[in-house]
């Protein structure tokens, strides 16, 4: 592998790359809270550079890369797996533990080991979303637009992120346990409560995106049959799979303005859901998927939301990130469910929507008026290192002031709305 990877082509041909590479278990131990899964694979190389050689014209970065594809190549040739990791959690212990001179950096991590499975190979983008003839073409692709307000996107480019969010798998839309627990535990609740859980009761969920909430109330209500309403195919295959029992894919059918319906007959189903997907759309589409929700609802049948409250905490973070100037649309890693356009709405907001579309409020919840202790070291997470100690002060005000949170459900980072129509 190394030797490929010297055989790599670098700018100028000056080769001014350095590998490091690891495969003493102690060290690689003593590497993983700087490097994740460096104790796992059971050889890391890192490519370094001089700080002070190639900058230019990014060559350091293009010739590092080079080498590690070599590398990845010649590894998967060999039936090894290799993989090649951006995420450095801690990179002074890095330079530490690899005992880097002052001008030298770590470009690429690449970790190689022998497989414990072979997972297919993820799907990829569309061609013809991606590639350009002769110039960049803004007027035919579905260019993603570099805003997080929803107002800003189309339906179709939201289709799009959506699919982009599925392609590097499951364990980057992982959820906070508490928020899991607490979004499963409701959702079980309601379904319950609306008699679905008996066979032949249907349930559709719509723009379930990653799956995961559809997975959690397949499994929450085992009685009910599901079927979902999704913007793609590749999305749809995503979630199929990870599925306890197989469910029903209806296409969510886009006309030039925007989303139109599914196939799904008037008046067929028992429940429908929708779980932090209204903070995604534009406002015309948040209308226009709640009038398909009640479309395809029996008369009687029950609407379940779950939002992010813009009058919460949520915002607060949102505004400290935007501040100290963390204006990605997509903060990748993160496992927000705001990937993307995303915007949170207001309790009245949503209930309005839902009363406007033809729908009586039933039942209204709130959980997490301040951040519980997992997702406090996840939010401070984001922030600069030297809020970090905050989180455990954070967490712990949530536990003390655990006897008060019915009071200030309201602001309630999540809310819940069970809907009739
Ligand atoms: C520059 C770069 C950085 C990456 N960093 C990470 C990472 O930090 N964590 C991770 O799980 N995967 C990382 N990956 C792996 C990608 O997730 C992976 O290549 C992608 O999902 C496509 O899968 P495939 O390479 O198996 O086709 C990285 C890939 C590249 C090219």
């Amino acid at each position: 592998m190394l030797e490929c990877a010297l055989w790599a082509p670098s700018a100028c041909n000056m080769q001014l790359w350095d590998f490091v590479v690891i495969t003493d278990k102690a060290t690689r131990d003593a590497l993983a809270p700087a490097v994740p899964h460096a104790d796992k694979a059971q050889v890391c190389i890192f490519i370094c550079y001089n700080t002070r050689f190639s900058q230019g014209s990014y060559a350091n970065i293009q010739s590092a890369s080079a080498a590690v594809m070599n590398m990845l190549l010649r590894a998967h040739s060999l039936g090894l797996g290799g993989f090649w990791q951006a995420t450095i959690t801690d990179r002074l212990l890095l330079r530490e533990i690899l005992r880097l001179p002052r001008d030298v950096e770590v470009l690429s991590t690449t970790l190689f080991g022998y497989p414990a499975e072979s997972p297919g190979a993820p799907a990829r983008r569309d061609p013809s979303h991606l590639v350009h003839w002769e110039k960049y073409d803004l007027t035919r692709k579905p260019v993603l637009p570099s805003a997080w307000r929803p107002t800003n996107w189309t339906l179709a480019q939201v289709a799009d992120y959506h699919q982009a969010r599925i392609r590097a798998g499951p364990r980057y839309n992982k959820p906070v346990a508490s928020e899991y627990r607490a979004v499963r535990g409701y959702l079980g609740h309601a379904l319950r409560r609306a008699g679905v859980n008996a066979s032949g009761k249907v349930v559709v969920d719509l723009l379930p995106c990653t799956g995961l909430y559809l997975e959690a109330m397949s499994n929450e209500v085992p009685e009910a049959s599901f079927q979902f309403v999704e913007l793609g195919r590749q999305v749809a295959e995503f979630v199929q799979r990870r599925l306890p029992r197989p469910a029903t894919f209806h296409q969510y059918a886009m006309t030039a303005t925007g989303g139109a319906s599914s196939d799904i007959a008037d008046a067929s189903s028992d429940a429908a859901t929708l779980v932090f997907r209204l903070e995604n759309l534009p406002t015309a589409e948040r209308r226009r998927l709640l009038a398909e929700a009640r479309r395809i609802l029996k008369p009687g049948g029950t609407l379940v939301v779950v939002h992010t409250n813009v009058r919460s905490y949520f915002e607060v973070f949102r505004a400290i990130r935007w501040l100290i100037g963390r204006r990605d649309v997509q903060y990748a890693l993160h496992t927000d469910p705001s990937l993307g356009p995303f915007e949170a709405l207001s309790n009245d907001e949503v209930s309005d929507l839902l009363v406007e579309s033809g729908f009586r409020i039933e039942h209204r919840h709130g959980a997490f008026p301040l951040p519980p202790p997992d997702e406090a070291k996840h939010r401070v997470r984001a922030l600069p290192r030297a809020v970090a100690p905050l989180a455990g002060p954070l967490g712990r005000l949530y536990e003390l002031t655990a006897p008060l949170h019915r009071f200030l459900r309201p602001f309630a980072r999540v809310r819940f709305i069970t809907a009739v129509k």
